[in-house]
């Protein structure tokens, strides 16, 4: 898809960090944009903000969880502008601990948002993007996806190589059967965004993660490596250029990204 004027893109987890950025970057390219996320105040900021620019915008409710809830997206989206072109499925939370910490009720958490929630969002919107003989899914993953080196994020750590997983089949099935449908997978790192405080939106039968020295020492490198990231825009740029372009593999940090898989490789190779 070389030109996304007028075109219509849904992106969940779109009220703050990189699916507002992902949004402002898509605005600014004359795109009609839907926002959906779990946090409603800050989703009717962000989209009261884009339509007083002059934005077609609207904002909907979304746990990405609830298969029916991203139904109730996409029949939002078609009532509203009638078409989908593009489907960022970007919302993902983190928890973390030792692994012999971590409650059976924050791995169902952390897999249902980050895993689960993707796959509802390809199945859901699909069968729409095909409507338009154009489109484009982007999924969120991580460089988590690529370099499992850091402790006490086994949940996230797991999730992000399920899409990783789930993202490459998608793209090598579509790719055979020749629909015209592009796939992109974003593994971004160190951009400032509020990731390190995904349990504000932990649904009430997880227990608070325990804050271990490990596990503060994860936070604060995270938090200190952020702080020298690049900003959601610029991801939010970095993936329009995947679209237009039509390129898989989306980096903000390649050489980590490449550290971790020559690594395993190297194992392998070792007989490790
Ligand atoms: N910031 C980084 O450097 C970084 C690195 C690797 C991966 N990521 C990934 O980028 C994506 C966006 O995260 P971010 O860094 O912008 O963090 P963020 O916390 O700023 O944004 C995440 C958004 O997802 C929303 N959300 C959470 N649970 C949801 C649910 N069940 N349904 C709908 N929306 C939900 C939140 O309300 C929030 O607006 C995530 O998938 C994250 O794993 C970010």
């Amino acid at each position: 898809m070389k030109d996304l004027n007028n075109r219509v893109a849904v992106v969940t987890g779109a009220a703050s960090g990189i699916g507002l950025g992902m949004v402002e970057e898509f605005a600014a390219a004359g795109m009609r944009v839907v926002l959906a996320d779990i946090e409603k105040k800050p989703l009717d900021e962000a989209v009261a903000r884009l339509t007083e620019s002059g934005v077609e915008a609207i904002g909907v409710v979304t746990d990405v969880t609830d298969r029916r809830a991203i139904e109730t997206l996409a029949a939002a989206t078609m009532d509203t502008f009638g078409a989908v072109h593009v489907l960022c499925n970007n919302a993902g939370v983190e928890y973390g601990g030792l692994f012999e910490e971590v409650p059976p009720e924050a791995w169902r958490w952390v897999l249902d948002v980050n895993v689960l929630g993707v796959i509802h969002g390809c199945q859901v919107f699909l069968p729409l993007l095909r409507q338009q003989h154009e489109g484009h899914i982007v999924n969120t993953a991580s460089i988590a996806g690529f370099n499992s080196s850091v402790p006490t994020m086994a949940p996230y750590i797991a999730s992000k190589f399920a899409v990783v997983g789930l993202t490459e089949s998608l793209a090598a099935e579509l790719q055979t059967a020749g629909v015209p449908v592009g796939v992109s997978l974003l593994a971004p790192a160190n951009v400032r965004t509020r990731m390190v405080e995904a349990e504000r939106n932990r649904p009430a039968d997880v227990p608070a993660s325990l804050d271990t020295p490990t596990r503060r020492a994860v936070l604060k490198l995270i938090d200190d490596v952020m702080a020298n990231g690049i900003e959601p825009r610029e991801c939010g740029a970095m993936v329009a250029d995947a679209i237009r372009n039509d390129r898989f593999y989306i980096f903000t940090e390649q050489i980590m990204a490449f550290d971790g898989v020559r690594n395993r490789l190297q194992r392998m190779d070792d007989g490790e």
